[in-house]
């Protein structure tokens, strides 16, 4: 069948096209639709709205957060349009309100489904386009330090919602190193970011002492400000290109949140894990949930285009920002991966720990 002009049109079913056509624009909708969250929560419209007790108009709304009404109102319809927000039509003018759960999601930072995080660092996001020409012609991504300070906030709120429930109550105690902290231990957290974690562990164990790592500059400007912030003294933050991580095997645990898959060279990484953690020590391994194959992950993850799209403008584009790096990206890290490069590294202990989360998995790797 030759592929002319021609034999496209005659191909073409209209009721197919129309579908098709709709699909597309759905997808332009959810971003542009996500260009409106992040200005939401930029513009305090989600914490105003919440705090109103019964459904407001847009002037109300408008004149909460001191706005103009006109653009207050715009807004509002698209939030509407997209269910993101509740609209009374029966009124006029309509009022509109947010459902609890639109205000767990959106206007509370302690709730652990908070999720403004993404939407934060939109702008860095999809402003990555600009430079992803280049990088398909030449293969090399950029670092976590082209998304500029917002990119190190967006990772912060996008994680640390779910760690404060959760890293304390649920992760810490699964991996039996509870006395071990309490009497102190050495702690290290690689690719520590804005330093949530480590951060909170300090304050939980006051006798361990806990180094972050991180190769972005504007992450740990973030870490060192909080740190200061918290009084903490068992905490420091750390570039390993300066300070090189320990290679004595020395650390009673190792922590990776949601960074191998990020790293240029992650089996490298993970040889240098083995030599900083002790032979009796533990390396917890929290990674995204990826499945052994495209087909795989498509299939089981409904989020799977979402994830793609963030790995070629994020997580891949981080895991190729230097010569001859990997690439895992997003979905590049599945638990037979992780496994059989943890073994390369030397670990023969490994152990899928049952913590249910909705993108990532848990591991405990011991030598
Ligand atoms: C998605 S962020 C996760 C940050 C943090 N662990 C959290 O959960 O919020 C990935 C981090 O890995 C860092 N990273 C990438 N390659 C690294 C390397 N070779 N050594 C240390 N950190 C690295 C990036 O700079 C970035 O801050």
């Amino acid at each position: 069948m030759t592929h002319d002009t021609h034999t496209y049109r005659a191909d073409v079913d209209p009721d197919r096209l129309k579908m098709f056509s709709f699909g597309l624009f759905s997808h332009l909708s959810g971003a542009v639709t996500a260009g409106m969250v992040h200005l939401g929560d930029k513009l305090g419209l989600y914490e105003a709205l919440a705090a109103f007790e019964a459904p407001v108009t847009t002037a109300e709304l408008a004149a909460a957060v001191e706005l103009n009404e006109r653009w207050v109102r715009e807004w509002s319809h698209n939030q509407a349009a997209a269910r993101i927000v509740e609209v009374d039509t029966s009124v006029s003018p309509e009022r509109f309100s947010m459902s609890p759960e639109a205000v767990a999601v959106l206007a509370s930072p302690d709730h652990v489904a908070y999720g403004v995080g993404m939407f934060h660092r939109f702008p860095q996001t999809i402003g990555a386009l600009d430079v992803m020409p280049e990088s398909f012609r030449s293969g090399l991504g950029h670092d976590y330090d082209s998304h500029g300070c917002e990119g190190a906030v967006g990772i912060e709120k996008s994680f640390e919602p779910w760690m404060r429930h959760h890293l304390l109550a649920t992760v810490i105690p699964s991996l039996a190193v509870v006395d071990q902290l309490e009497a102190g231990s050495k702690v290290i957290d690689i690719g520590c970011g804005a330093g949530g974690a480590v951060l909170m562990l300090a304050a939980a164990f006051p006798n361990s002492t806990f180094v972050g790592y991180d190769i972005s500059e504007r992450a740990l400007e973030r870490a060192s400000e909080r740190l200061s912030e918290s009084g903490l003294s068992n905490a420091r933050f750390v570039d390993p290109r300066i300070e090189p991580m320990p290679t004595d095997r020395s650390c009673d645990l190792v922590t990776t949140f949601d960074c191998i898959h990020d790293m240029t060279h992650p089996q490298e990484m993970m040889v240098s894990i083995r030599d900083a953690v002790a032979d009796d020590g533990t390396w917890l391994l929290v990674d995204i949930k990826g499945r052994n194959s495209f087909a795989e992950n498509v299939e089981k993850n409904p989020m799977a285009a979402l994830m793609y799209g963030i790995s070629v403008l994020s997580c891949m584009s981080s895991a190729l920002s230097a010569p001859g790096g990997a690439g895992l990206g997003t979905l590049g890290l599945p638990e037979a991966t992780a496994k059989e490069m943890s073994e390369i590294a030397g670990f023969t202990n490994f152990e899928k720990l049952d913590i249910d989360h909705s993108v990532n998995a848990f591991y405990a790797i011991r030598p």
